[in-house]
């Protein structure tokens, strides 16, 4: 390490790392643990994937066009579009464009883990805004903890770790408390998994109002493609235009475009898909619930268990490795299940009942 201090900068090399949910060699074993949709891609999709093979030898579209033209008018957006590979690429590369040294970076925590070592790699610096005890975001505090130092703000609704969606008026109100001079990233990986009922942001309808505001989406789970790395930017043209070019050049490869193309001229099946995970989620957090553990209201293809203490935590997590699930743990803050397919879901619900005739929950 003496040679890496000489060669890094200090903040990369104090870096937090990146826990992914892990490589499964057992066949028996469900991975439960990264959010990940339970299908392999649509047969739509893998035929137009196939269909181009062999023509790898030349770079793909630098600039996506034909994706965005598909995204654009997906979305009836006539703005900027910007693609990544997958939306932690594009998290980095706006945090890496607008943060000057120790610039003030503000979002909830617990959150995405990609965040602080985002902010950190960019020589920003954190500011944590914790959640609220009923694992939402606290926007009143994060308009707060704004000062004249910070450079963006991130929100992240459905919520990674907790599930928890922001409601369109909760976030109107924040943008009209933010500076239109900071840039407002509002990542929405797991949108599609939150219905009406939700009463999401309406984030599309707001980019006309707000141009300080940044939607970040991912054709990882939703769309089943988070082996591909495909994710865009929805935001104004003034915001496009710099972003576009700190983007890695070709950054976003051929396979990923035909993909993500064709899984949106197939959005009735994965709305289908959507749906399973939808009812199969409202199935176990029904069941949880049933069995007294406290979970937070999720829009998300996962949900989130808090234990009252370390061995709690412990013992719920034999469970899960005896019934042959990887779940995600966070230290000894609480536990996130992806939901998988019915197979996955059932064992989920029998560690939860075992667990629960052991233990008294928070
Ligand atoms: C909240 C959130 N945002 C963004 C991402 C990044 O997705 P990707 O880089 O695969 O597009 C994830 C992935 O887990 C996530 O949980």
């Amino acid at each position: 390490m003496e040679n890496a201090q000489q060669w890094f900068r200090s903040e990369v090399l104090s870096l937090p790392s990146y826990v992914p949910g892990g490589v499964i060699e057992d066949p028996a074993v469900i991975k439960l643990a990264s959010n990940e949709l339970p299908f392999s891609p649509l047969k739509q999709v893998q035929a137009s994937v196939l269909s181009t093979l062999g023509d790898y030898n030349s770079y793909p579209d630098m600039f996506g066009r034909d994706l965005i033209a598909t995204l654009a008018q997906h979305y009836q957006w006539d703005g900027g579009i910007v693609l990544g590979n997958g939306s932690t690429a594009l998290i980095e590369k706006i945090l890496q464009a607008v943060t000057t040294p120790n610039g003030e970076i503000v979002y909830a925590w617990r959150s995405f883990e990609a965040y602080p070592i985002a902010v950190q790699a960019a020589g920003g610096i954190s500011v944590q805004v914790p959640l609220t005890s009923k694992g939402e975001h606290d926007l009143t505090a994060m308009a707060r903890a704004v000062t004249d130092n910070t450079r963006a703000i991130l929100v992240c609704s459905p919520n990674n770790p907790t599930g928890t969606v922001i409601s369109h008026d909760e976030f109107v109100e924040f943008m009209n408390s933010v500076p239109a001079r900071i840039p407002v990233l509002l990542d929405e990986a797991y949108i599609d998994f939150a219905d009406e009922s939700f009463d999401p942001i309406r984030s599309i309808e707001l980019l006309n109002t707000y141009k300080n505001l940044v939607v970040l989406r991912t054709f990882s789970k939703a769309y089943g493609l988070a082996g591909l790395r495909c994710g865009f930017s929805l935001c104004s043209q003034d915001f496009a235009g710099p972003l576009s070019s700190i983007m890695t050049p070709f950054g976003v490869n051929s396979v990923a475009q035909i993909a993500a193309r064709s899984a949106l001229h197939a959005h009735e099946y994965v709305e289908k898909q959507v749906q399973f995970v939808c009812d199969e989620r409202e199935r176990v957090v029904k069941k949880a619930r049933e069995l007294g553990y406290a979970i937070p209201s999720t829009g998300s293809n996962f949900f989130w268990l808090t234990f009252a203490n370390e061995t709690d935590i412990n013992a719920f997590m034999s469970l899960c490795e005896e019934k042959k699930i990887v779940v995600r743990r966070f230290a000894n803050e609480g536990v996130r299940l992806s939901i998988g397919n019915v197979e996955g879901n059932n064992r989920i619900i029998d560690v939860l009942t075992m667990h629960s005739t052991n233990t008294t929950h928070e």
